[in-house]
This record gives structure tokens, sequence and C-alpha cells, in this order.
């Protein structure tokens, strides 16, 4: 069944790019207290994703960050510079790759197409892929919700994989770190890859993931 599969569509902030690289230079500004302030800036990111999506409203993920990073930093008390706040925001353009990303593509790319799909900005995309010199793998191929205007889990972000690559939902394998967004894909009708960095549950979504795998390289074990 896995032969089916034609291209790869991967998520890319916590999928590919480690959002919680993000500490060390929080934790340098603000001692001790770095890790609560990388957790509190990816939740409400993502909340402010879906909020707008249900207002009916979309500003772009570098805007949404932003604002997420300041609601953040006024939650935990954290009097902040302009300098801390762009040089954080500067920081996401710069994540680092989850340790098996590199060699886990390389095999994944054998006779497949390979694609990023993510509520990114284009030009943040670009930025953190060429940071990790990834444009190898992908081309062109880094698609961004900008171009629908709304965020995932809205299956017009998940059109534009099969519009893009020209191939029907079945021939292609979605894989992403966040449960929410592997239920929105295989919703859509994706053959879903759920990499389970954090061992979470399998979210109670109606839609539950093809196979749950602990990295990316296990992944490619198992496509190989
Ligand atoms: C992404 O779209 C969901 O943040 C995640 O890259």
């Amino acid at each position: 069944m896995t032969k089916d599969i034609q291209a790869l569509v991967f998520d890319a902030y916590g999928t590919l790019f480690d959002v919680h690289s993000v500490t060390r230079l929080a934790d340098a500004r603000f001692p001790g207290r770095g890790a609560a302030l990388s957790q509190a800036w990816r939740v409400k990111q993502l909340e402010y994703t879906w909020l707008r999506s249900l207002m009916g409203r979309y500003d772009d993920f570098n805007a949404v960050t932003a604002e997420a990073l300041d609601w953040a930093l006024e939650s935990l008390g954290l009097a902040a510079t302009a300098a801390d706040r762009a040089d954080l925001r500067q920081a996401y353009r710069e994540l680092s790759l989850f340790p098996e990303v590199r060699g886990a593509l390389e095999r994944l790319a054998e006779g497949r197409t390979l694609a990023i799909l993510s509520n990114g900005h284009p030009e943040m995309l670009d930025a953190v892929v060429d940071h990790n010199e990834l444009r190898v793998h992908f081309g062109e191929r880094v698609l961004s919700v900008h171009e629908v205007g709304v965020f995932k889990p809205d299956p017009r972000v998940y059109a534009l994989a099969t519009a893009h690559l020209g191939l029907a939902p079945e021939a292609i394998g979605f894989v992403s770190s966040n449960g929410w967004d592997a239920a929105g894909a295989k919703s859509f009708g994706f053959r879903a890859y759920w990499v389970n960095r954090g061992k979470a549950p399998v979210e109670r979504l109606g839609s539950p993931p093809d196979r749950v795998v602990a990295d990316l390289g296990e992944l490619a074990g198992l496509l190989a």
C-alpha cells in the first residue's frame, strides 16, 4: 500500500523544525524562564491560528507569531525590550532541525516527490528552509497557507498540495508531528503519518492517523 504513495508532504514547525530551539535564546534573555516562554509562545501561536479561522479572519503567520510572543511574554510577567522581541522573532527563522531529519529526508526522497505544507508565511518558510539547507529536497515545493488565506486544518489548505503536485489525495502521504494536523490531513483524504514526538495520545477527532511513528527515521524505515 505504501508503494502507492507518490509524494510525501511535510508539516514544517514541530515536524522538521524544532520550535523549541528558541529556548536557548529565551533562557539567555530571561534566565530560568526560557522553556516556559517557548511553550506558552507555541501554544498561543496555534490558538491564534484556529481562532482567526473561526472568526473568518486571516493575518499572516509572521503577525500571528509576533502577537503570540507578546502575549506569552506578558502572561509570564517578562519585561522584554524591542530588541529582545526582534531577536526572538528572528530565531524563528533560524530554528534547528530535529537531529534525524536530514538523514531521513535523504532516504524518503528515493522514488518520491517531497514537499512542505505549512501555516508559515512563504518568506519565513523560505528563510528556515534555506537556513537549514533543505532546498535540495523541496525545491519550489514549499507551500504556504498564505495562498488561500486560512490556516490548518481547513481543507482548503490541504487542497493546495493536491493542486500543486497534481496528485489525488490518496497518492499523498502527509507527515506531521501535530496530531490535530495529521487528523485534518486524514480527514481531507491523505494517508496520514503522525510523528508522535511528544508521546501524546491520539486526538479524538474522528480521523485517526494511518500510522504512528516516533520520528522521521522510523518513517523512513517504514516506507523503505
Ligand atoms: C505548520 O503548519 C502547524 O505550525 C505547523 O508548520
